[in-house]
């Protein structure tokens, strides 16, 4: 081996080393175009991807380093007036005439000399631009991108091979090396397509369980999308945080991906939870709502009276009018009551609930039995303090969590996103140590359960969609965040960010209804 291809072997190796570090698609294209610029002293050239199922060659990176033309990558996107080559065309036959489409087609390597004499391909393009820029496109060489399945996936084109002033055209050697610096930019262009593709695949499975829990509610649905969005607000918020709480710490590419699928998943259990006590409106609400057999029991205690009243009056008993009318008021108060107190619109004092409990206990004769007027279960379920929801309901509701997190273990995970299950399955825990399900205390909760934690809460409340609730004015949501966080529910420093940066403000600007958006004085909410 001479000196030459021993110092080329050794600028492929340090290429293809550095081609296989870049993550990011555009730079890796940017990286593999300069690259084979500079091996091979070329004035200019493109990079194209293969899009449309294969019909197309779109134009991902352009250089010429004499116009001083340079797109995509790290420089400004190709413009979108200069249009894909197609592959095939409109009529479905192979576009014969591009040389890049050619070499799509062939999967072979196209040398030309000179583009003004070669007669294979269509260059008419090419001398129209040379016109425009006053410019001489003279050699191309033109070699395919393949993937592992030698599929071609790209094109690359080199234009106008230097040597001093003159463009020569593309030596074999040249050629070799080329096509040598090709293949390791295939492979390292197809992992990275790879790596998207699953990427891509797994994103739109956790957008999935989001629509498939507004299908079974919209609410829910509504709040899985939400949660997300805010909770990379406050990521990205920490990342470009210098001067304050977070000023040592950022997340790095992998852990906000890591971090986004977890928002996306937190209420993943919901889709076990029975749709009768994730929408229950009503605290009678089961399958249906029971506060009908209640009144149709009321209805029966009043016709009981009713006809007591006329039997006695057929027997000619001497009657207390106005006490059979003060009854029937009586019963007629008390069923309105419980109407209401079926809603569970305001707290329920002992005093209300005392109440609920002796109406329960008057009773009506059916079948000659004397059964009371409210069940055991009813009275459970209008004497619910806050909501509609029973100890029994929120034993339920709370499961959804523990699901979440057994459901989710049960995936393969990528490294970078082993830590889904955990964060998404935090995020009714609380720093004091009295959330659910398992009450962990801060030591166990890393700050990205603690930002699904205050995304979760702000959210819920002020989601615009809920069918029973109105979502909460920004000054009440954020009196009850300031609240948990001087309990020590919450985090007080990514509190204290949120309202600093006002994260509230542009999440509610972007999520939620114009009325809800109230004026806060921030320093007065700081913690
Ligand atoms: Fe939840
Ligand atoms: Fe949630």
């Amino acid at each position: 081996m001479n000196n030459n291809s021993n110092n080329n072997l050794k600028k492929l190796i340090d290429i293809g080393r550095a081609l296989s570090r870049e993550k990011n698609i555009d730079f890796l294209l940017e990286k593999i175009l300069t690259e084979a610029k500079t091996i091979s002293n070329s004035d200019g050239g493109t990079v194209y991807l293969v899009i449309d199922e294969g019909k197309k060659l779109n134009f991902e990176i352009m250089h010429t380093e004499t116009l001083g033309i340079k797109f995509g990558g790290s420089s400004s996107p190709v413009p979108d007036s200069i249009y894909p080559v197609k592959i095939y065309t409109d009529d479905g036959q192979e576009n014969t005439h591009n040389v890049a489409a050619v070499c799509a087609l062939k999967g072979k390597t196209i040398n030309i000399d000179d583009a003004y004499i070669n007669k294979d391909y269509d260059f008419s393009g090419t001398k129209g631009f040379d016109e425009k820029n006053n410019y001489r496109s003279k050699s191309f060489l033109t070699v395919p991108l393949k993937d592992h399945k030698n599929k071609v996936i790209g094109v690359m084109q080199l234009i106008n091979a230097k040597s001093g002033d003159d463009i020569i055209p593309y030596s074999d050697e040249l050629v070799d090396l080329v096509e040598a610096l090709s293949s390791q930019a295939s492979v390292a262009l197809t992992n990275q397509l790879l790596v998207n593709e699953q990427k891509q695949l797994f994103r739109s499975f956790i957008k999935l369980v989001a629509e498939a829990l507004e299908n079974k509610d919209q609410a829910t649905g509504g709040h899985c999308n939400r949660v997300p969005v805010l909770t990379m607000m406050i990521a990205e918020e920490i990342n470009d945080d210098k001067t304050d709480y977070f000023k040592d710490f950022s997340f790095s590419e992998d852990e906000l991906d890591e971090l986004y699928v977890s928002g996306w998943l937190h209420d993943f259990g919901k889709v076990a939870t029975p749709e009768h006590v994730m929408n229950k409106a009503t605290k009678l609400e089961g399958l249906y709502d029971k506060i009908d057999q209640i009144k149709l029991k009321f209805e029966i205690l009043k016709r009981d009276v009713e006809i007591a009243y006329y039997k006695n009056k057929v027997n000619e008993i001497d009657l207390d009018k106005d006490l059979i009318e003060s009854e029937l008021k009586q019963i007629k108060n008390d069923m309105a009551f419980l109407e209401h107190s079926n809603i569970g619109g305001e707290f329920m004092s002992d005093d209300l609930k005392n109440r609920v409990k002796e109406i329960g206990k008057k009773e009506i004769k059916i079948n000659d039995n004397n059964i009371c007027l409210l069940s055991e279960d009813e009275i459970e379920n209008l004497t619910i303090s806050r909501g509609t929801l029973s100890s029994k309901d929120l034993k339920i509701m709370q499961q959804h969590v523990v699901l979440t997190y057994t459901l989710l273990s049960k995936l393969p995970y990528p490294d970078h996103l082993k830590q889904v299950p955990f964060y998404a399955g935090c995020h009714h825990e609380k720093i004091d140590g009295s959330g659910y399900p398992n009450g962990y205390k801060g030591d166990k909760l890393p700050i990205q359960a603690r930002i699904i934690a205050i995304a979760d809460v702000f959210e819920g409340l002020t989601a615009p969609d809920r069918p029973y609730k109105e979502g909460y004015k920004l000054s009440k949501a954020l009196t009850i965040l300031k609240g948990m966080a001087i309990d020590g529910e919450i985090d007080s420093d990514l509190f204290n960010l949120f309202i600093i940066k006002k994260l509230y403000l542009k999440y509610a600007n972007d999520m939620i209804d114009k009325k809800q958006i109230d004026h806060i004085e921030e320093k007065e909410f700081l913690v």
